[in-house]
This record gives structure tokens, sequence and C-alpha cells, in this order.
């Protein structure tokens, strides 16, 4: 089996890279990434030798780049390369456009014409938008993207059912909620808070910090796709999540007693714009037709997310450069 997984230098796709090395180490693993702020091949040092890995660099909306690859015999692909922070796409959205349309586009096409087996879009809870007090995001919710990131995902994966409709790809989408995990990019809440808490720095809370999102361990994400990319019936979307809703407020606490860090380090900011208030997803269906269980509770999971960056300050030192700390200014100013 040989799968060209695309962004496998990022959060998630480099936790899915890992796990496929070590769980199919026969698979052959072509990880093409364009290495953008984002992208950071620190995470994959333990699979670099490995004999059926090969990472590429090249963007996926460079469709010059990307046909020898799809040329080459591919099985699967699995398509988690995104421009993928939400604040991001408030101030930048064109680059949104690019990669995940555009992106998405490209590989589809290529998809299409040389006959790959399966295409795995891995989209995000977000393109429906967001929930009251109460209810779940179900694969049968309306898409109702509200922020120029969870629109430019949105429409990814109706380029992918297109594909699945008109010319009849085999595909899935999966849909998760927010992860956490080794590896993730300190301008997401948990990293973010993780590094300022550890720093005696304002941890910024957005609103009233009671907006609520799902927690999923990066590790019970990669189960799903594992799940998913073998057994997945044919145009079918899979919501992926653990019901594990907390309030950002209860995050940020949670972070600040592990670190053994004062509340009074909480600074309430300018909320985002758009901010969706809540994230919940019903994942009835792949635990039930694909048999997918989250192995980590959430309890266990932050507390072991927060000794791992504690264990790696040297991968945390590597990513807070220059183009960090320009990000952080425009977004949060001088604090
Ligand atoms: P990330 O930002 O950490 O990683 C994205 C990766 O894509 C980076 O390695 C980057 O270099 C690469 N990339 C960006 N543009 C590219 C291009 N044009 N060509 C090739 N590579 C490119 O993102 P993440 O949090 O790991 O998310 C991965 C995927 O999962 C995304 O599609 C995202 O929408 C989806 N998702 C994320 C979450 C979450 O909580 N982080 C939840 C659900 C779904
Ligand atoms: O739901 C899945 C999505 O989760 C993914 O599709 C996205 O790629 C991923 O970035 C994530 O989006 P969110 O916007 O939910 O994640 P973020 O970590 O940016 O923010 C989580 C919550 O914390 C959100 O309500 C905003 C808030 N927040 C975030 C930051 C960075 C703050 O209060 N302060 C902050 O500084």
């Amino acid at each position: 089996m040989k799968l060209l997984i695309t962004g496998g230098a990022g959060f998630i796709g480099s936790n899915f890279v890992l796990y496929m090395a070590k769980n199919y180490p026969d698979y052959q693993l072509i990880n093409v990434d364009a290495l953008t702020y984002a992208g950071n091949l620190e995470n994959l040092r333990s699979v670099e030798q490995h004999p059926n890995y090969r990472f590429v660099k090249a963007d996926i909306a460079d469709r010059a780049a990307m046909e020898p690859l799809l040329a080459d015999g591919v099985d699967i692909v699995v398509n988690f390369a995104a421009e993928s922070h939400v604040d991001r796409s408030i101030l930048e959205p064109e680059i949104f456009v690019r990669t995940n349309i555009m992106g998405t586009q490209t590989l589809l096409d290529l998809a299409k014409k040389y006959n790959i087996s399966k295409f795995v879009q891995v989209s995000t809870d977000e393109v429906y938008g967001t929930l009251g007090d109460t209810g779940l995001f179900t694969e049968e919710t309306p898409l109702a993207a509200n922020s120029p990131y969870s629109a430019s995902k949105a429409g990814a994966d109706l380029l992918v059912r297109a594909y699945h409709e008109t010319f009849g790809l085999n595909v899935n989408i999966t849909r998760c909620s927010n992860n956490y995990g080794p590896y993730q990019f300190p301008e997401k809440l948990i990293p973010l808070m993780i590094q300022n808490a550890l720093n005696d720095k304002p941890l910024p809370v957005y609103g009233d910090g009671l907006n609520v999102r799902d927690w999923l361990y990066v590790e019970d994400h990669c189960s799903a796709i594992d799940l998913v990319l073998h057994k997945g019936r044919s145009g079918e979307v899979y919501n992926v999540g653990g019901r594990n809703e907390r309030n950002n407020l209860q995050v940020v606490r949670t972070i600040l007693a592990e670190l053994g860090k004062p509340e009074s380090l909480i600074t309430y900011v300018t909320d985002r714009l758009g901010h969706d208030r809540r994230y919940a997803i019903d994942a009835d269906k792949i635990r039930n037709e694909l048999g997918w269980q989250p192995k980590y509770d959430y309890e266990n999971g932050i507390k072991e997310t927060v000794r791992w960056y504690l264990e790696h300050s040297e991968w945390m030192e590597q990513i807070l450069s220059g183009a960090y700390q320009d990000y952080f200014k425009t977004q949060y100013g001088d604090r």
C-alpha cells in the first residue's frame, strides 16, 4: 500500500505519519509538505531513516510539482495540507482559498486522472458553523461556515463531494473537532497558553472565555482516519469527536493548575471576529459503522500534553523564531 500524505509536517499530519509508520511499517508513506510556517521536519526525526518513508517539499496547489507524485502509482491520498488557523484567516484570507480550495482541487483532479483508489479529505467540524447551548453536529447538519478558514474548508469539502458525484472518485471526508497533543504550533489555544504560562506572560482569553470546544487527543484523530481510509464507505462523511466539551476558561485553568501558575495571568482580550460559540460532535456514525473508540480521556490527555511541552522545550524554542514573533505582535500587540 502506498499513501500520499499531504501536510505531514504539520501538527496532525506529523502525528499521523508517526502513527502509520509505527502501525503499518510495510506501507510506503510519501509525505508532501510545502513547509510553511506551520510545517516542521523536527516532528519527523524519528521516521527519517524509515526505509518506507519519503519526504517531498512541494505545494499541493502546484500541479506541475504534484503530478509526478500521483503519476507514480499512489493508492490513497490523505489530504491534511491546509492553512489551519482561524485568526490568520481573518488577517489574510487569500492564502486560505489558494491552499485549501485550489490545492484540494488540484489533488482531486490528479487523483481522478491517475485512478487513485481513495481520496481522504481531512476536514473540520467548523464547516457546520456554530451551535447554541444544546445539540450536536451530525453528518447531516447543513454547512454554515463562519470564518474565512472554515469557508475555505467547506469549499474543499464540496469539491470532494462533487468529484465523487460527478466522476465517481472514491472519497471520504472526516470532520473532527479540536485536536490537542504533541507538536501543535503555539498559535493554537493549548500550546499558546502553556508557553505563556511557563514564561509568566498574560494568557489572552478572547471575549468572555465561555466559547466551547470539543477536545480530542490527536492520536485518537489518527486512529479514526486509519479506520476511514481502510473501511470508510465510498462517498461518506464521518464526524470525529470524543464528547469532551470544555469552555476556554476551563481549559486555561486546567493548564495553570498543572503548571502551578496563578489565575491572575488570565487576561481578557477583544473577542475574535465572528467567534463561533460552541462546537460539539456526534460521532455515533464512525463508532457504530467502523468501530472507532477514542483511547484518551481529556483529563489525562491534557496532563500528558502539558508534560510533553515541558519535556520538549527545545522543540518550542526552535519554533519561537522571528516569524512567530511577528505574527504574535500583529495578533496581540506588545503584550
Ligand atoms: P497545521 O497548520 O499544523 O499543518 C498544516 C500543514 O500543511 C503544515 O505542515 C504546512 O506546511 C502544510 N501546508 C500548508 N500549505 C500547504 C501547501 N500549499 N502545500 C503543501 N503543504 C502545505 O494544521 P493541523 O492543525 O495539523 O491541521 C491539519 C488538517 O486537519 C487541516 O486540514 C485542518 O483543517 C484539519 N483539522 C485540524 C484540526 C485541529 O484541531 N488542528 C481539527 C480538525 C481538522
Ligand atoms: O474545530 C476544529 C478546528 O479547531 C480546526 O479546524 C482548526 O484548524 C483549529 O485551529 C481549531 O480551531 P479553533 O479556532 O477552535 O482553535 P484555536 O486553538 O484557535 O482556539 C480555540 C478556542 O480558544 C477558540 O474559542 C478561540 C479561543 N482562543 C484562542 C486563542 C489562540 C483564545 O481565547 N485565545 C487565544 O489566544
